[in-house]
């Protein structure tokens, strides 16, 4: 069934898009990064990274999703949704490199919604390998795909793979969408592969006005909780930055709970291994609430 799924939506998908418009060697991605005058992004002081296209900030410091993906995808084929600079990336290379002589080179496809990311997540490679930190042979072991995983004609620039990471882009999406994404999700993965997500809960700091309104709807037994549809009614206006305020203002939002996160991708044929509240990864005055600031979910997918 999910194979028949798969031909019909990269048919489908064939129609519209040229598969290999936006698929990039490390070499081709290097040279658009210079193409487009684009420059490795600096830190903020919390250590994250404003993305290019306001959707939020890539962090460099690993929750527990992200480094059971990294402890699972050794020597493996691993795909990541929303990778934005490819800090990922880089560790896994770095973990294969050391592993060489136990396991095969991991395979690292980097993919994102915004092709600049990747442009520059292959300029932060290029660096590692010019300080030794990698070796040359890491270029070869990547790729770079644009991709809006909520597409589905999108996802036939894709492969199969042994696993795959999703780190906070879930909330960018409407109730619809991440349904979507998480087909799109079950058929990218191998037979026993994994599937590793972060997302955010509503138990953050920064929309904390929230929290009473989403524990009312969860007590009403709503099936989407956590979802706003303008993010302009619960944020704390005095503790953003103005880009904040411009980047996410007038956004909708999709807090996410181990119950939800379950919930759907249990529907959509996954097996769940693991789901529940982590804390934030990274030390934050503006968004450390009470240790519930992450949800992750660990799944399979079962071989028929
Ligand atoms: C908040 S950043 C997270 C980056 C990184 N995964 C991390 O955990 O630090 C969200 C990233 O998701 C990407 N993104 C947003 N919507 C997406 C979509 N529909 N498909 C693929 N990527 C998406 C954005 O371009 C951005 O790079």
């Amino acid at each position: 069934m999910a194979s028949s799924i798969f031909v019909f939506l990269l048919a489908f998908g064939c129609c519209f898009v040229s598969a290999n418009a936006s698929v990039f060697t490390y070499e081709q991605a290097l040279a658009k990064s210079y193409e487009l005058n684009l420059s490795i992004q600096k830190p903020g002081a919390d250590g994250r990274t404003q993305t290019l296209n306001r959707k939020g900030a890539a962090s460099a410091s690993f929750d527990y999703a992200m480094r059971k993906f990294l402890e699972f995808g050794k020597g493996k084929e691993i795909l990541e949704i929303g990778g934005c600079y490819g800090d990922v990336m880089l560790q896994a290379l770095r973990q294969s490199e050391a592993d060489l002589k136990q396991n095969e080179a991991t395979k690292y496809v980097l993919s994102d919604l915004d092709e600049r990311h990747l442009f520059i997540a292959a300029r932060c490679l290029s660096e590692k390998i010019q300080q030794n930190w990698l070796h040359q042979g890491s270029a070869n072991q990547v790729k770079f795909i644009q991709v809006d995983i909520t597409k589905a004609y999108q996802i036939q620039k894709l492969d199969q793979y042994d696993a795959v990471y999703v780190g906070k882009v879930f909330h960018f999406f409407t109730p619809e969408q991440l349904e979507l994404a998480v087909k799109h999700l079950f058929l990218l993965l191998k037979p026993e592969g994994q599937i590793f997500i972060t997302a955010l809960s509503p138990y953050l700091k920064h929309y904390e006005k929230f929290i009473p309104e989403y524990e009312r709807r969860v007590s009403a037994g709503e099936e989407y909780p956590g979802y706003i549809k303008k993010l302009r009614d619960y944020i704390d206006i005095s503790n953003s930055t103005p880009l904040q305020i411009t980047n996410m203002i007038d956004e909708t939002f999709l807090f996410l709970d181990p119950e939800t996160l379950k919930e759907v991708f249990e529907r959509n044929g996954f097996k769940v291994l693991e789901c529940k509240f982590v804390p934030l990864s990274h030390k934050s005055k503006l968004w450390h609430h009470d240790g519930r600031e992450y949800v992750i979910l660990i799944a399979k997918k079962e071989a028929d």
